[in-house]
């Protein structure tokens, strides 16, 4: 990657469209760029997938993000950044970045009481990816980790407030909150749009963090150092690409962006056998 590479689009992908929260921050701190985002729409969930389909998946659409000329590659999907960004890094010749680093980094510079709640898909809590991020940040935090794959259904559903998703969260956190932490680590996508619920469950003692700005700025961070952010002060373009064009896509994408998508394809990603 050189200078001239600085007009290419930042490449995101996800899962399915959950991803999108990560877009609108990107748009917010880096409105110049173009973005190309992919979601994988037609093999969604990855949460629930063993690690070694996650970094399959992970492979072929990064690959795909490539070969639409990408100067970056942003992992927005906790559950494939968990699985899949070390192999990633590995195999790719450009910047890849995932999500955990900066969430984590985030949360230990939020917490006061250094007791920290992490909560995510299966295949995110499993990896302990978090965990070990915000314990490498800072050893002395209490990280209590606890899957809540019921959440994401809910949040497609567009059940972001009401009895039963109140219910959901207690079952879930209610050992959370007598752990007292004072900080929430969202570890997933979609759970940015729950904030309003988890507030009301734990009240103003608990921050709640997700990682959409920090990935921003981290990826801000990363191009300025390469000398690849975009010169040009002009409104960036997003196309966003889709392995499925599920009959929701638009009403549930648009809860995720916060506005309106256009410029959507449907495309497939390499399948291998
Ligand atoms: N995008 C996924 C994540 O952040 C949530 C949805 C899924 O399970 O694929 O972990």
């Amino acid at each position: 990657m050189n200078k001239s590479n600085a007009d290419q689009p930042i490449g995101v992908f996800d899962s399915g469209i959950g991803g999108l929260t990560v877009v609108r921050s990107l748009r917010q701190l880096l409105p110049s760029e173009d973005i190309c985002y992919l979601g994988d729409e037609a093999r969604y969930p990855y949460g629930t997938k063993s690690a070694e389909t996650i970094r399959r998946y992970a492979h072929e659409d990064t690959e795909f993000l490539l070969d639409r000329g990408v100067k970056m590659v942003i992992v927005a999907c906790h559950s494939a950044s968990s699985a899949a960004l070390p192999f990633l890094k590995k195999d790719f010749n450009l910047p890849v970045i995932g999500v955990i680093e900066p969430g984590a980094r985030t949360a230990v510079a939020t917490t006061r009481n250094k007791r920290i709640g992490v909560i995510g898909t299966a295949a995110t809590i499993s990896a302990g990816e978090y965990e070990r991020a915000i314990l490498s940040a800072d050893s002395s935090v209490r990280v209590i980790a606890k899957s809540t794959p019921l959440f994401v259904p809910l949040v497609e559903e567009g059940w972001l407030e009401g009895s039963v998703t109140d219910q959901v969260i207690a079952t879930y956190l209610t050992s959370l909150k007598e752990d007292k932490i004072d900080t929430l680590l969202l570890g997933c996508t979609h759970y940015p749009l729950l904030k309003p619920a988890l507030a009301g469950f734990f009240g103003t003692g608990v921050k709640l963090v997700d990682s959409g700005d920090e990935t921003a700025r981290v990826a801000l961070e990363i191009l300025s150092k390469m000398d690849l952010l975009r010169s040009e002060n002009r409104k960036g373009m997003s196309r966003f690409y889709l392995t499925d064009l599920s009959p929701n896509f638009r009403t549930v994408g648009e809860r995720f962006l916060g506005s309106p998508i256009q410029d959507v394809t449907r495309v497939s990603v390499k399948y291998e056998a």
